[in-house]
C-alpha cells in the first residue's frame, strides 16, 4: 500500500477480494491510484476530515486545503490557488512580464481536498471541480495545473445547509465525484475508536505526528502503471451488461428512453426484481468502475493474491461508483432497503451474479465463436432480453474477425 491513514482508523472489512480484506482506506487508495475524485459523506465527528488531512500528508505541499464556505467567492478562491490570479483577472493577460501560462504551469497542486463542498456557492464550486478535473479556468480560458495528476477529495454531511436545493446540488456532486464513500454504513469497530483513544484525547482534527515525505512521484507511478494495466475481456463484459443489460425493461423498451418517469413504467414480475430498482449506468462510470476495480485487483495483487476474480472486483467498484449516483430507485431505496443505498446495491448484485451465473456457459460459448468470426444461431440466440448487448457484440466482433482474418489472407 502507497496510503496509511496515520490518525483515521477503520478496521471493517467492507469485502475479500481475491482473498485480501479491502478496507475503507484500501478503497481510498484504490481511488487515488486511479485518479478518481472521491467524496466522504456522513455524520459529524466520525473522521471525514481527519482521513482527508491523512492523505494530505502524502501530498506534501502539493495539496491544496479548501474548507467550504458559503461566504467565499471564487476572488477568495484564486487568492488561494495563487494570490497572482487576482492580478490576472484585474489586468487580463500579463503579469510583470509573465504570462498567464506560466503563473499557471507553477500552480503544482496533486490534490484538491475541500472540506465540507455543499457549503460552497455553485460559482466556487464549479472551479472547485474544474481544479478536481486538472485545470483552472480564468476569463474563460482553461489552463492545465498538476502535471498530469490532479484528484479532488471532498467531504460533506448530508444534513448541512445547502446553499441551493438539494438536487441541484445532488447532481453536480454525481456528475464530478467518481466514488461515494458514506462512512455512516462503513462505520469502524469499536476497537477503532479504542485506538484513537490510545492515540490522544484531542477532539480536533489531528495533524500527523511524523512529517512524510511526499509520495507524489510514486502516485504518479501507479497512476500510469494502472492505466497501462490491460483491461480483461470479462471486465468490458461485465461492465456492458451494467449499461445496457440494466436498462432494459421487458418489449425492448429503454429506461433511459422513458427519462426520469421509468421506474413507474416497470409492470409484472419486473416490479419486484432488480429491473425496478436501478438503471443502467452511464459509460462515463462505467470507465470509473473498470479503473477501480483495476486498482482493486493491483492492490490485491502486491498483497499475494494470485488467481483475480474479476466479477468480484467489478462488483465492488460498482456498487461504491454508482451507490449515490442516482441510478438507483430513491423510493424503493427508502422503503425496501433501509434508506441504504448500498444495501440496495448488494440485491443488485446479488441478481448480477446469478445472471452471470446462469449465462457463464453461453458466454464462454460465445466467446470462443466470436474469436473464430463465427456466427452461430444457436448459441447467439440465447441472449435475449437484458442480454440482447451480448448477442450484438458477439456479431460485431465476428464480422470484424473476418474482416481482419481477410485482409490477412489478402497480404498473404
Ligand atoms: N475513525 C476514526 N479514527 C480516528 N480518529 C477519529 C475517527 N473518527 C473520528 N475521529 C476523531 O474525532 C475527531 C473528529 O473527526 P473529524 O473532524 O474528522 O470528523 P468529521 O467527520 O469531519 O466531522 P464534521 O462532519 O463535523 O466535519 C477528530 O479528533 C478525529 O481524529
Ligand atoms: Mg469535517
Amino acid at each position: 500500500m502507497l496510503i496509511k491513514p496515520d490518525k483515521y482508523k477503520n478496521t471493517t472489512e467492507i469485502v475479500n477480494l481475491n482473498g485480501v480484506p479491502v478496507y475503507l482506506p484500501t478503497l481510498a487508495e484504490a481511488a487515488i491510484r486511479g485518479r478518481l475524485n472521491m467524496f466522504l459523506l456522513g455524520k459529524s465527528g466520525f473522521g471525514k476530515t481527519q482521513l482527508v488531512r491523512d492523505v494530505m500528508n502524502y501530498f506534501g505541499d502539493r495539496a491544496l486545503f479548501v474548507l467550504g464556505r458559503n461566504d467565499m467567492d471564487t476572488r477568495e478562491l484564486f487568492q488561494q490557488v495563487n494570490p497572482e490570479f487576482l492580478k490576472a483577472l484585474k489586468e487580463g493577460k500579463s503579469l510583470e512580464g509573465k504570462t498567464l501560462k506560466e503563473v499557471t504551469d507553477k500552480v503544482n497542486y496533486n490534490l484538491i481536498a475541500v472540506d465540507e463542498l455543499p457549503n460552497c456557492v455553485p460559482a466556487v464550486r464549479a472551479q472547485l471541480f474544474n481544479l478536481f478535473d486538472g485545470f483552472i479556468e480564468i476569463n474563460g480560458k482553461p489552463y492545465p495545473i498538476g502535471n498530469g495528476y490532479s484528484i479532488g477529495l471532498s467531504t460533506g454531511n448530508l444534513g448541512q445547509e445547502f446553499t441551493e436545493s438539494s438536487n441541484e446540488l445532488g447532481r453536480a456532486l454525481k456528475e464530478r465525484m467518481h466514488l461515494t464513500l458514506d462512512v455512516d454504513f462503513l462505520r469502524p469497530q469499536t476497537i477503532d475508536f479504542y485506538d484513537m483513544l490510545e492515540d490522544n484525547l484531542d477532539p480536533r482534527v489531528n495533524f500527523p505526528d511524523k512529517s512524510l515525505e511526499d509520495r507524489i512521484e510514486e502516485i504518479k507511478k501507479a497512476y500510469q502503471k494502472l492505466k497501462g494495466r490491460p483491461v480483461p475481456f470479462e471486465k468490458k463484459v461485465i461492465g456492458l451488461y451494467l449499461v445496457d443489460g440494466l436498462d432494459c425493461l421487458a418489449d425492448d423498451k429503454r429506461k433511459s428512453e422513458l427519462k426520469s418517469s421509468w421506474h413507474t413504467k416497470v409492470e409484472g414480475h419486473e416490479a419486484g426484481s432488480d429491473v425496478a430498482l436501478i438503471e443502467g449506468v452511464s459509460p462515463r462510470a462505467l470507465k470509473s468502475i473498470i479503473t477501480l476495480s483495476q486498482a482493486l485487483d493491483e492492490i490485491t495483487e502486491e498483497q499475494g493474491a494470485k488467481d483475480l476474480n474479476y466479477f468480484e472486483s467489478m462488483m465492488t467498484a460498482f456498487k461504491f461508483c454508482s451507490a449515490y449516483s442516482g441510478v438507483l430507485n430513491d423510493a424503493l431505496v427508502r422503503q425496501t432497503y433501509d434508506e441504504n443505498p448500498y444495501k440496495a446495491m448488494d440485491a443488485v448484485i446479488d441478481t448480477t451474479r446469478e445472471q452471470f451465473k446462469a449465462k457463464e456457459e453461453y458466454l464462454r460459448a460465445g466467446l470462443e465463436m466470436a474469436r473464430r468470426g463465427e456466427k452461430k444461431k444457436k448459441i447467439s440466440d440465447n441472449f435475449k432480453g437484458r442480454w440482447k448487448f451480448m448477442k450484438d457484440l458477439l456479431e460485431n466482433l465476428a464480422d470484424r474477425t473476418l474482416l481482419e482474418k481477410r485482409a490477412h489472407g489478402k497480404k498473404d
